[in-house]
């Protein structure tokens, strides 16, 4: 019973959040992604690593909607071509980075 108990806490607490704003986003995913098609271009920006463009004070998206909205014009921008599903893991990477949208 209680290995049953033990069992079942260690599941939940392994699960995803189902409260992620970017529910069937893969963060591992999202982030070799982001690695790959945005780095370069936020590091020409801020220098450092580039992440440095979602950590600053005055940082533009204030919301989950905002950041969905703006990886979607980045990824336009970019040419990254990205499906919507690739969109959705690099959501759910920068959100656990750096975001922490609810
Ligand atoms: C060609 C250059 C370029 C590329 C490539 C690029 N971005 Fe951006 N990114 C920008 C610019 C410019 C901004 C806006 C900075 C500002 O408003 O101060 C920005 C801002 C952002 C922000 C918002 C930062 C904030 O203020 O909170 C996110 C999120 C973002 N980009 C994601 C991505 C993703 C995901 C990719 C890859 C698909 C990507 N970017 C590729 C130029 C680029």
């Amino acid at each position: 019973m209680k290995l049953t108990v033990m069992l079942f806490g260690l599941l939940i607490a392994s699960a995803p959040s189902f409260a992620s704003p970017f529910p069937k986003g893969d963060a591992k995913v999202g982030k070799s992604l982001h690695d790959k098609s945005c780095v370069s271009c936020h590091v020409s920006m801020v220098g450092g690593d580039g992440s440095a463009l979602y950590s600053r004070q005055e940082r533009k998206v204030k919301n989950a909607q905002q950041l969905q909205a703006r990886i979607r014009g980045c990824n336009t921008n970019a040419g990254a071509n990205w499906f919507p599903e690739e969109e959705n893991h690099a959501g759910a990477y920068l959100n656990n980075a750096y975001y922490h949208f609810k």
